[in-house]
């Protein structure tokens, strides 16, 4: 999978794939994460990217031209590998799971850093092929919203988590939270590991964390719990 960031900032980039997993993938060669800066784009001789926006609203936006120059330059340099253009946005999906999962089977994303009040709205007509939203607040721009996303959809493409840090047991994958977890010592301030995870029964502990794990997410997520049973009555499962 090749990430190509677009972005008014690309320092903000710099340490935050240098560690741990993202780090191990892009030495392996099998995420490659790479840097536009839009404002080489930009034909002003001052290398201006942004001006007033019409309707008299105040801030400033991104004008279009050094955004659809950009993308245009990125989408030939990938057009192999038939990219999406992902414009991260308030306005867009929300980012979860299900999306994760889909955008973990494309070969390339190019995922857009708006900043200021925004983009020039013909970018998104023209360019965009999904816009998607962290969450329901306001980001001074896209990069770390660009961040999350590459983080949680390199976790999901095959060869990046080794098997002891496999997705398959976290929170969502199955539609559930994760169940409570434990390490050393057993006993921790007069609270003691539950006693069947030290007893070495497979099954029997399969069983509790998985009624744990329908527990927790029952207390903890009840809009997760719902989908989750309604995913189960359609499996015929209960
Ligand atoms: C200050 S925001 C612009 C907000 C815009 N004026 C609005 O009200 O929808 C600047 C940029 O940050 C990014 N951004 C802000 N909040 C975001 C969020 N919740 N999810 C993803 N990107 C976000 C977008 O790229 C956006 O263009």
């Amino acid at each position: 999978m090749i990430f190509e960031i677009m972005t008014l900032f690309p320092k903000m980039f710099d340490g935050v794939f240098e560690e741990s997993i993202i780090k191990r993938a892009c030495e392996r060669g099998i995420i490659s994460i790479h840097l536009e800066n839009i404002r080489d784009y930009s034909d002003d001789p001052h290398k201006r990217v942004d001006d007033y926006p019409y309707g008299g609203d105040p801030g400033m936006l991104i004008k279009p031209e050094p955004l659809a120059k950009s993308i245009g330059a990125v989408k030939e340099k990938a057009s192999h590998l038939s990219p999406k253009v992902i414009f991260l946005s308030p306005h867009g999906e929300r980012l979860k799971h299900a999306v994760v999962d889909e955008l973990a089977r494309e070969q390339c994303l190019i995922l857009l850093c708006g900043r200021y009040k925004g983009i020039d709205n013909r970018i998104r007509d023209r360019y965009v092929d999904r816009e998607i939203s962290i969450g329901d607040y306001i980001l001074s721009g896209g990069e770390i919203a660009a961040m999350i996303l590459i983080d949680a959809v390199s976790r999901l493409i095959p060869g990046v988590l080794g098997n002891d840090e496999s997705a398959e047991r976290d929170s969502f994958f199955n539609g559930l939270l994760s169940p409570p977890q434990y390490t050393r010592p057993e006993v921790f301030e007069g609270l003691r590991v539950p006693e069947v995870l030290i007893s070495g029964h497979h099954k029997k502990i399969k069983e509790w964390q998985q009624q744990q794990a329908e527990e927790v997410t029952r207390r903890q997520r009840p809009d997760l719990w719902k989908e989750y049973q309604k995913l189960m009555k359609r499996k015929n499962i209960i």
